[in-house]
């Protein structure tokens, strides 16, 4: 490795998925997904009917979470993604419903890195599975 490339930043996954841009089109498939699917049906019971709030607030969270621009967790400090759904009845079948629809959202879309983009689905999917109770 030449100096030069020693003293590069190590570009974040966020910027090797390919940005702001991809991750909108990630949860908006994911939300078009949990929305139109019956398959999710169950999933989409427990959120708001009004999911724009959702269609904000996951990009710019994932966003931060991948090493990119961190204004979610500015405006949400010491939020824990974990702890703040602990209120929300979240069983197997939902969890499982959660990793499958972001799992299809991120496979479906066009990533600069996809080796990148299918280690977030894994991690997420884990995250996700980790939250039921049910
Ligand atoms: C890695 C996994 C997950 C991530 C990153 C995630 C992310 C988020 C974020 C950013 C919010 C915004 C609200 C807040 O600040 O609290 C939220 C809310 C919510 N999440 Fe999750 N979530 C995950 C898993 C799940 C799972 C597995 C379920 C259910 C099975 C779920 C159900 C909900 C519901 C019901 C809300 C409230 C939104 C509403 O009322 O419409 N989430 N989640």
């Amino acid at each position: 490795m030449s100096a030069d490339t020693a003293d590069a930043p190590a570009s974040s996954p966020f910027e090797r998925v390919g940005g702001h841009d991809v991750m909108r089109a990630i949860t908006d498939r994911f939300y078009d997904l949990m929305d139109q699917d019956p398959a999710y049906a169950e999933l989409r019971a427990i959120h708001a009917a009004d999911l724009s709030d959702m269609r904000a607030q996951l990009p710019a969270f994932l966003a931060g979470w991948a090493g990119g621009p961190r204004d979610w967790f500015e405006a949400n400090p010491g939020k824990c993604m974990m702890s703040a759904h602990g209120g929300i009845p979240i069983t197997r079948d939902t969890a499982g419903q959660w990793a499958e629809a972001m799992t299809r959202a991120i496979a479906e879309a066009e990533v600069a890195e996809r080796e990148i983009a299918d280690a977030m689905a894994d991690v997420l999917s884990r995250m996700a599975r980790g939250m039921a109770r049910g």
